[in-house]
């Protein structure tokens, strides 16, 4: 199969899609890689590195597209890519369509196969490609939050973890799964006092055997979240609704109930986000204050730290690639069920419920 790596061109996206040992399993398996000249550059590896494990460089997006039976990126398509993909053409990356209507309705009128990372599920109903991104959001929102907390951009100019004689900062979790999991080892290092919410008790049993005596687990319902928002320093919004917009738990109302200069870090913004004041921002401008609280929305926190994410991104991607490479995405969606899953719009018709219902549109059943 021919396979396109285009430079990512989201705004401060340093990621990419593959790692110039990704390329050399690809060519192990005679398959062509083509990728975009630089798209690795913000991930540490040159083009030479690239071009030694077997990949032919492109000088433009462009070409790349064109060129390509499946295209692999990291973030959904933006509107200037819209019209580079081409009809049957695998566009596998993150999509969350379920966030953007503009999106779903290009790539239904494109007549692209998009299968999403966010929507490969496993078995026991884990997300294998969310999960590495999950776990570095989940840890940045709470040094991103701890920086916030700072007086000089709007916080409450409370240290994270105090100091002997002096209390800890409350942060608030919404959601136990993997980012919220993370988010919480982070903060109960740092010696904050931490309150975990989930809406499943077998999740919040287990947080409470493998977390540290200092992180609290609570049953998620709006009356509790009411009362803990009171008295939280930092909120962490993680909930997750699979392939469907995020609820929201925190309502414009309720940001009159916070202290002046609480920070909300919403990392479920890609879903729409859980707090209703969320709107999308960017590493280049990360926050905005409403009502005196601090909002930090940034939807490719990963972006950030390149490195750490590329390499923990294309660890889970690789395999899957692979299969879609070495099968065609037919043979290997009907052989997977995980890959299967990943399938939200197909030639045009949506295939995803989650997908189907956020915007009302006709589901099709494929297999
Ligand atoms: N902004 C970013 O850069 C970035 C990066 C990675 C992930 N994310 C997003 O972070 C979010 C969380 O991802 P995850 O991997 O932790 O998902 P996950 O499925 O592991 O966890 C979500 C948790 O939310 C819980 N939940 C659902 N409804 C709830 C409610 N009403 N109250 C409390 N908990 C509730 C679920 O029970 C589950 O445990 C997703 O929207 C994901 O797309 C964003």
């Amino acid at each position: 199969m021919i396979v396109g790596i285009p430079k990512e061109i989201k705004n401060n996206e340093n990621r990419v899609a593959i790692t110039p040992a990704g390329v050399k399993s690809f060519v192990n398996q005679k398959h062509t890689v083509f990728i975009q000249k630089g798209a690795g550059l913000g991930s540490g590896f040159s083009d030479e590195e690239y071009q030694i494990a077997g990949a032919e460089l492109l000088d433009t997006i462009e070409e790349v597209y064109a060129i390509a039976e499946m295209i692999c990126k990291v973030k959904e398509p933006i509107k200037e890519e819209y019209d580079l993909i081409k009809e049957n053409q695998l566009i596998f990356t993150y999509f969350h369509f379920a966030s953007s209507r503009a999106l779903t309705e290009a790539m239904i009128a494109k007549k692209a196969i998009c299968l999403a990372y966010e929507t490969v599920e496993s078995d026991d109903r884990s997300l294998p490609l969310l999960t590495p991104m999950s776990e570095v959001a989940g840890r940045m929102a709470i040094q991103e939050g701890a920086k916030y907390l700072g007086k000089p951009t709007g916080g409450r100019g409370i240290l994270l973890g105090g100091v002997a004689g002096v209390k800890p900062a409350n942060v608030l979790i919404l959601g136990g799964g993997v980012v919220g999991t993370e988010a919480a080892k982070m903060a109960a290092g740092l010696g904050a006092n931490v309150t975990i919410m989930d809406i499943s008790l077998k999740r919040l049993r287990y947080l409470s055997d493998v977390l540290p005596a200092n992180v609290d687990t609570v049953a998620s319902n709006p009356y509790l979240i009411e009362e803990a928002i009171k008295t939280s320093d930092l909120i962490i919004g993680a909930v997750l609704i699979p392939g469907a917009k995020a609820p929201h738990l925190i309502t414009r109302d309720m940001l009159k109930l916070m202290r002046k200069g609480t920070v909300l870090v919403d990392v479920a913004v890609d879903q729409g986000g859980c707090i209703e004041t969320c709107k999308p921002t960017t590493h280049e401008d990360p926050i905005y204050i409403i009502d005196d609280v601090v909002h930090y929305c940034v939807a490719n926190m990963p972006g950030a730290v390149p490195y750490t994410s590329t390499m923990a991104l294309t660890n889970a991607t690789l395999p899957y690639a692979l299969q879609l490479a070495n099968k065609g995405w037919r043979v290997a969606c009907a052989e997977n069920e995980e890959l299967r899953k990943g399938l939200n719009i197909v030639v045009g018709k949506v295939v995803y419920k989650g997908v189907a219902e956020a915007f009302d549109l006709p589901l099709v059943e494929l297999f």
